[in-house]
């Protein structure tokens, strides 16, 4: 039946020559006499390599050519090296238990079907109880071949594809996966597959050939030349027939992208660029129309076909997809209630007593009769039971008639069959022939500078594409310097014009950090992303940190400039050239420790609106202990080390200190001791007189000239006297990088993207 459906449905090829020709390679070089397969595409670009090497110039000057088909779907029998067996594999969640007079006081009851429930006798059990999604499932996936995992909404689909894509916590999952016999480490098992999720989570603003070139750079190893990465990302938009929309952004609520189909398919390339082993989708044609659909499987039946396992959940395959499906495994609540091929289905049903009629689905007939026995009585327990009884009597017959061929593909080691698979081109990540199965395989396919600057690159492109972004913070940047430069124009040296600096600084170094807080959605707009690229290796978290801190130091540096050359002048700030300098500097210190602790929260916090209450909070806090309300030395003992912790102290000190540090400039002189106190609304020659007297009880001469207090003693009175401007400066820096570390620790512990 496949072969019917798979001549009826032949596009990329005839319809794209460029690329064909693209993919052109060398005769010599392709030993067709020991390739049993249609070579894949890993192994064709490998050789695209080695054919360039040993070509003077650029390949295409030779005159014989293979071209590359992707379409070929006639492959000549051969060993499968891969085996994905699993068996008896039981995952149970536990789930708070309604209070109820009868869980107090338990009464054995009927309980019918699959989920079991344990009886509440002691402790925990009284307030818990116990839900079984998965149910004693055994069964085994080969290479060449998809399994398909059906069964109705809440059946334990998606749970059971988590489980065998080792996404299910160690200790909750019991049973056994194992590949060629061998239990799989996650690190082996995340370079060799693939997992395709059942949202897509695509970048909106890029297209979707550049989304499929940037999974290219992250995921095919360095060794592969730009052309080759492009040939391949060409290669993948023609397989999974995105020529029309190659150059169409993906698109989001606000943008209009690509097709939903369209948008699923890319989904499953950017998992698929580097050619898994095994591959494990979740519902990939769910939302599809059916010929959608079927592309999308006949995709996955061709990569299945080039040497890869294919696993797959689907809802309700129409008659031509079942046509490509290999193995199917029905689930009941948690249970197998079928395992085999769907040819045998008839059979299966026939002998359990509901023969599908010749006119109804096979799928559909299967998915109602069991829905039907999970309403009834007995629930699905006879088909369960049928299953099994079926299953051995099968195993039985396929022991009598064991065939030498099942014997050898059993005796291939993993670190065989890996190495077979490599040096057929799997795995297009720079493979190694490595003693241990694991070595054999990079962790990741790139060096930490590649993965940086391919995240820079990818990070930039995309806040190109939303200007409006940028445009909106240089806006409330440049608004609050515009009130701040009217509001305290041109100050004087008075000690009102004091008053109002220490104010005016306050503010202002406050206000950069919270300008700061629309950091917060964009991490949290990508956390999924970022699981979803690095549960597979993608690149590195640090490199993901690294590219994210030097990405948002451009914008920084064009905010502090905007903010510094709005205020300064203005608002009249001594320093002269060097005083703006250091001005621009602490400023561009406070953005940077203001983003970098924006961005550790968003690490931290699941929702915007959280991460917006505590930024806000907390920045008012740093605000109160910055020494600005209160000074230092009136601060109670016991609140002091949030004084030293609060960001804003710094960089306010340093402002300070920056203003005040002239010791020729007078702040309060001869008759404006008097101001800011009652005395200050009397007459001036009043005031002189006062003076006079003071002078001579102090024995100090005290004119209309004298300076009482000068910037020094303004920093003292302030409190302002443990660090010095540059020291201020260096430890706002040093704020910054340590918030950043703790953003990676964050992403190291909080992605782990497995079930508990
Ligand atoms: N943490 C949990 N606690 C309790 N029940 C859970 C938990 N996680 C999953 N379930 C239940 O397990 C069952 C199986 O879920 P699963 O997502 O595997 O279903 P599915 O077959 O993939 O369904 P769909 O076709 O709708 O995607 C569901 O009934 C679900 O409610
Ligand atoms: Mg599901």
């Amino acid at each position: 039946m496949s072969r019917i459906a798979a001549d009826s449905f032949a596009p990329a090829r005839h319809t794209l020559p460029t690329v064909s020709h693209l993919m052109e390679l060398q005769d010599h070089d392709l030993p067709r006499a020991n390739t049993s397969a249609s070579p894949t595409l890993g192994q064709l670009l490998k050789r695209v390599g080695d054919a360039r090497k040993e070509a003077t110039g650029d390949g295409n000057e030779t005159p014989v050519h293979q071209v590359l088909d992707l379409t070929d779907t006639t492959l000549e029998p051969r060993p499968l090296p891969f085996v994905l067996s699993f068996s008896s594999l039981t995952y149970s969640v536990k789930v708070p238990r309604k209070m109820t007079f009868r869980a107090l006081f338990p009464r054995r009851l009927n309980r019918l079907g699959a989920a079991t429930e344990a009886d509440p006798v002691s402790g925990e059990r009284l307030f818990t109880s116990t839900k079984t999604l998965l149910n004693d499932i055994s069964g085994e996936a080969r290479d060449g071949e998809i399994m398909a995992v059906l069964g109705a909404s809440g059946s334990g689909k998606s749970t059971l594809i988590d489980a065998l894509a080792n996404r299910i916590a160690k200790g909750s999952l019991k049973g056994t996966v194992t590949l060629n016999g061998e239990a799989f480490e996650s690190r082996l098992l995340k370079v060799i597959s693939a997992y395709v999720m059942q949202d897509d989570l695509l970048f909106p603003m890029l297209t979707v050939e550049e989304t499929l070139m940037f999974s290219a750079e992250f995921r095919l190893p360095r060794t592969l030349s730009k052309s080759k990465k492009k040939m391949r990302v060409q290669a993948l938009i023609d397989q999974l027939g995105l020529r029309n929309a190659a150059k169409t952004i993906i698109g989001d609520e606000g943008h209009r992208g690509v097709s939903g189909g369209e948008r699923r398919r890319v989904s499953i390339g950017i998992d698929i660029i580097h050619d898994p082993i095994i591959l494990f989708l979740d519902e990939p044609t769910s939302g599809l129309d059916s010929t959608s659909a079927f592309m999308v499987v006949k995709v996955l039946q061709r990569i299945a076909q080039s040497g890869s396992i294919v696993i797959m959940s689907v809802h309700q395959p129409s008659y031509r997809i079942l046509g490509l499906l290999d193995h199917l495994i029905f689930l009941s609540r948690g249970q197998t209630v079928y395992s085999g091929s769907p040819t045998n289905l008839p059979q299966f049903f026939a002998e359990f007593g509901h023969p599908i009629p010749d006119s109804e689905n096979r799928t559909e007939f299967a998915l109602d009769l069991i829905r039907g026995l999970e309403g009834s009585p007995g629930g699905t327990k006879s088909l369960v039971e049928f299953n099994k009884s079926w299953q051995n009597m099968k195993k039985h017959d396929s022991s009598a008639r064991n065939s030498s061929s099942e014997t050898d593909r059993q005796c291939l080691s993993l670190k065989e069959a890996i190495s077979a698979s490599i040096s057929r081109g799997k795995l297009v990540s720079g493979a190694t022939n490595d003693v241990n199965p694991s070595s054999m395989v990079p962790r990741f396919a790139n060096p930490m500078w590649t993965e940086m600057a391919v995240l820079a690159k990818r990070s930039m492109m995309n806040s190109r594409r939303m200007p409006e972004l940028f445009g909106i913070r240089l806006g409330a940047v440049l608004v609050t310097g515009f009130i701040l430069a009217t509001m305290f124009w041109q100050l004087d040296n008075s000690p009102k014009g004091v008053q109002e600096r220490l104010g005016f600084f306050a503010f202002a170094m406050s206000t950069t950090y919270y300008t700061c807080a629309d950091a917060l959605p964009v991490f949290l707009q990508e956390r999924y992303i970022f699981m979803r690229e690095t549960a597979y290796n993608a690149y590195r978290r640090s490199s993901y940190v690294f590219s994210h801190s030097l990405v948002s130091l451009p914008s920084l540096i064009f905010l502090s400039l905007a903010f510094a050359a709005t205020t300064f002048w203005a608002v009249g700030l001594d320093g002269g050239f060097s005083g703006f300098l250091f001005y621009f500097l602490i400023i561009l210190a406070s953005f940077w420790a203001g983003n970098s602790f924006v961005t550790f929260l968003s690490g931290v916090v699941p929702h915007v609106m959280l991460g917006y209450t505590i930024v806000v909070a907390i920045l008012a806090y740093f605000l109160l202990f910055s020494g600005f309300f209160i000074n230092r030395d009136r601060i109670p003992s016991y609140w002091i080390w949030f004084h030293y912790i609060s960001l804003v102290k710094y960089p306010y000190e340093a402002v300070l200190q920056n203003e005040f540090s002239d010791p020729t400039k007078c702040f309060v002189k001869g008759v404006q001791i008097f101001d800011n106190t009652p005395l200050g609304t009397v007459p001036t020659s009043l005031k002189l007189k006062l003076l006079e007297s003071m002078s001579n009880t102090l024995g100090v001469q005290i004119t209309s000239t004298t300076c009482l207090t000068t910037g020094s003693d303004l920093l003292q009175q302030q409190g302002i006297t443990d660090l010095s401007k540059w020291n201020c400066l260096w430890i706002t820096v040093a704020w910054g990088f340590f918030f950043r570390i703790l953003f990676y620790f964050c992403l190291l512990l909080g992605s782990k993207n497995k079930r508990s």
